[in-house]
């Protein structure tokens, strides 16, 4: 039987060179069908938002949000690390106001870890609350959260010196404390040059296959997306065949087949 997965799995699994399957899920039966699957990680990501909630980027979701798509998912699955996104707003103030909500979130959710977007002006935070036993995941590269300020979903990681920037924002993550980081959308090179610099677990979307794992957005990966960034690819189109059964169904109401007695 799997056991549950730690913080000491994923370390080893890095060591190994033994790709971990990380996959973000927002409910109690995505939780489940992912677990079964063999899902070592699920990530509660922000972008519930855009995929879930009917937003046009992260920036709404809330700490509530949060809270009650991160429990449902706690319930859902007993084996993986379930990692849940700090939403915009409840962590950027003070490392103070990082660790209250993160604290409420684990408190009330049963979550493993929580994850925030930034590089080094994160590096306080991710230090206050690592000194204070939290596990911290990082998340540099495509910041969805600062899209305002950048203007577009674009890769990062364009110009050298960028390049270089990120370089030095996932060792001083790593050297903060963080237990593992997330790499969104950056020249598959340059992932591979961080993830080769750094002891702790790197996690790839849109980054290359050199990173220590990789995750999808579950909609991305089901064909659930109304559109599906260049890096992911739909392993089926659950879209399609749930329009179908529905469509099928309410003919048969309309025709009187359905229920048959
Ligand atoms: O919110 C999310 O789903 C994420 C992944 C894209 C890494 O942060």
């Amino acid at each position: 039987m799997k056991k549950k997965i730690t913080t000491a799995t994923l370390l080893a699994a890095k060591k190994q060179q033994k790709p971990m399957v990380w996959l973000t899920a927002y409910d109690a039966g995505a939780a489940r069908i992912a677990e079964n699957a063999g899902v070592d990680v699920i990530l509660v990501g922000d972008s519930v938002g855009m995929v879930n909630l009917g937003y046009d980027n992260t920036i709404p979701v809330t700490l509530d949000d949060m809270i009650l798509h991160t429990a449902a998912v706690v319930r859902g699955c007993n084996t993986p690390w379930v990692v849940c996104d700090l939403p915009f707003g409840s962590y950027q103030q003070s490392p103070e106001q990082a660790l209250q909500n993160s604290v409420s979130i684990l408190q009330k959710t049963g979550a493993d870890a929580i994850k925030l977007e930034g590089g080094k002006h994160m590096l306080e935070t991710i230090s206050f609350l690592s000194a204070r036993g939290l596990a911290v995941v990082g998340h540099i590269g495509l910041t969805p959260q600062s899209v305002h300020q950048f203007g577009n979903y674009k890769q990062r990681g364009q110009s050298s010196c960028e390049r270089q920037t990120l370089l030095d924002d996932a060792v001083a993550i790593q050297q903060a404390g963080a237990v593992a980081l997330v790499l969104e959308c950056i020249p598959a090179a340059l992932a591979a040059t961080i993830t080769e610099a750094l002891d702790i677990p790197t996690v790839g979307i849109g980054a290359g296959k050199s990173c220590d794992a990789q995750v999808l957005v579950w909609h991305d990966l089901l064909g659930l997306s109304e559109n599906i960034p260049p890096f992911a690819k739909a392993y089926t189109n659950l879209g399609e065949q749930a329009g179908a059964a529905i469509a099928q169904w309410a003919q048969d109401v309309r025709e009187g087949k359905f229920p048959t007695s």
